[in-house]
C-alpha cells in the first residue's frame, strides 16, 4: 500500500516509515521538522536501500497536503504528528490545541478532498489518566489528565464522529503506552531537542556524561519499590504494529482501537538496574519529589492488539536499554 507518515521524520515515525518499508509499502514523509532533525531521512533511506520521498510541510497546510495525497496516489494516513510533551503543553495548551486538533481537522479536510478514506492515529495511553484498574484495556474509562491527553482524547472523538458519519471511512486507533529503544542498525533513535522530558533519553545522556545526573521523581508510591511503574515497549515493536494494523485495515468495521504495550510494568529503579547493564556504568540518580501529574502505575492488557492484530511486543526491557545505549554512543 502507499502510505503518507505525517510526522514521519520523528523517533515514531522513522521507525515506522523504516518497518512499512521493509513490509513492501510505499511510504512518503510530510514534516515540519519542529521536533526532528533532517539528517534522520537520509540514515533512513540508508536502512531501507532506496530513496524516500519526503514533504517539508506541516498538517495545517491543507492545500499542500491535499497535493501530496493526490501526487502520490495515497491510500492511507498514518497520522503522528502532533506536539507531545505532557509538561509542554500544561504550561502552552492553546499551541497543543491549534497543532495537535486544528492540525487533524486540516488533515482530515485535505483527505476527504483527496479521496483517501483511511487512517492510522497515533494516540497513547495519557487518554486513560490515572487508571482505575489495572491492566488496562481498551474499555478503561477515558480521563485524560493534562492537555496534551486531552487532544488526543478529543481527536479520537473527532475520528469517531467522522467515521459515523461517513461509512466509506476506516480508523485504526493506536494508543502507544511507553516506546523506548532504538533501531537496531543505530542509526535512528529517541533524540529530543534540549532537555528530555523522558526517563529513557534522560538516562541516555546520563550514561554519556551529557547529563550529570538523574532525578528520580519520587520513591513513595505505592509500588514494589516506591518509583513509577510503566508498560515501556521497545520502538521497533510498535513500529511493527503499525504494519499490523496496515494489514487489519481493510478488514476493519469503521474506528477501532487497540492498546500497544507489553503488559508488563518495570519501575524506575529497575529500568536504572537494566540500563547500568546495558551501558557497563553506574547511572548516578537522586531521589527528588513527585513530578506533578504523574501517576503510580501504569500497563496494558495486550489481549486485543495480539488476538485481533496479530501482533505481539516481543523484546525484552534489556534490548530496549542496550538499543538506546547503541544509539546514545553513536550520537556522541
Ligand atoms: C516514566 C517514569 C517518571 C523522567 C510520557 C507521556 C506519554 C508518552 C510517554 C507520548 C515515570 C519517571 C521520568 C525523569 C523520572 N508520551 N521519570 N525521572 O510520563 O510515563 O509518559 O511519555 O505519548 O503520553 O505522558 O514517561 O518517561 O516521562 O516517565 O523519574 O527524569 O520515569 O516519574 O515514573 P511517562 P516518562
Amino acid at each position: 500500500m502507499t502510505v503518507l507518515l505525517t510526522g514521519g521524520t520523528g523517533y515514531i515515525g522513522s521507525h515506522t516509515a523504516t518497518a512499512l518499508s521493509e513490509a513492501g509499502h510505499e511510504v512518503i514523509l510530510l514534516d515540519n521538522f519542529c521536533n526532528s532533525h533532517r539528517a534522520i531521512l537520509e540514515r533512513l533511506e540508508k536502512i531501507v536501500g532506496k530513496s524516500v520521498p519526503c514533504i517539508e510541510g506541516d498538517v495545517r497546510d491543507t492545500a499542500l497536503v491535499k497535493r501530496t495525497l493526490q501526487e502520490y496516489g495515497v491510500e492511507v494516513v498514518i497520522h503522528l504528528a502532533g506536539l507531545k510533551a505532557v509538561g509542554e503543553s500544561v504550561k502552552t495548551p492553546l499551541n497543543y490545541y491549534e497543532n495537535n486538533v486544528h492540525g487533524t481537522l486540516s488533515l482530515l479536510r485535505a483527505m476527504d478532498e483527496a479521496d483517501v478514506n483511511n487512517m492510522i492515529f497515533s494516540s497513547s495511553a495519557t487518554v486513560y489518566g490515572d487508571p482505575q484498574y489495572l491492566p488496562i484495556d481498551e474499555d478503561h474509562p477515558l480521563a485524560p489528565t493534562n492537555p496534551y491527553g486531552r487532544t488526543k482524547l478529543y481527536i479520537e472523538q473527532i475520528l469517531e464522529d467522522h467515521v459515523r458519519a461517513n461509512d466509506n471511512i476506516k480508523v485504526v486507533n493506536l494508543r502507544y503506552f511507553n516506546p523506548v529503544g532504538s533501531h537496531s542498525s543505530a542509526l535512528l533513535g529517541e533524540d529530543p531537542r534540549g532537555i528530555p522530558n523522558n526517563l529513557m533519553p534522560f538516562m541516555a545522556r546520563v550514561a554519556s556524561g551529557e547529563l550529570k545526573e538523574l532525578s528520580v521523581f519520587g520513591d513513595d508510591y505505592p509500588t514494589m519499590d516506591g518509583t513509577g511503574v510503566r508498560d515501556y515497549i521497545h520502538v521497533v515493536d510498535l513500529a511493527e504494529g503499525h504494519v499490523a494494523a496496515l494489514e487489519f485495515l481493510p478488514r476493519s468495521t469503521g474506528f477501532e482501537t487497540f492498546n500497544l504495550g507489553t503488559g508488563s510494568g518495570f519501575s524506575v529503579l529497575q529500568v536504572i538496574q537494566s540500563y547500568e547493564v546495558a551501558c557497563g556504568k553506574k547511572i548516578p540518580y537522586q531521589i527528588v519529589k513527585r513530578r506533578p501529574g504523574d501517576i503510580a502505575s501504569c500497563y496494558t492488557d495486550p489481549n486485543k492488539a495480539n488476538a485481533v492484530l496479530k501482533w505481539k511486543a516481543n523484546r525484552s526491557l534489556s534490548e530496549m536499554c542496550l538499543s538506546s545505549w547503541d544509539f546514545q554512543r553513536r550520537l556522541n
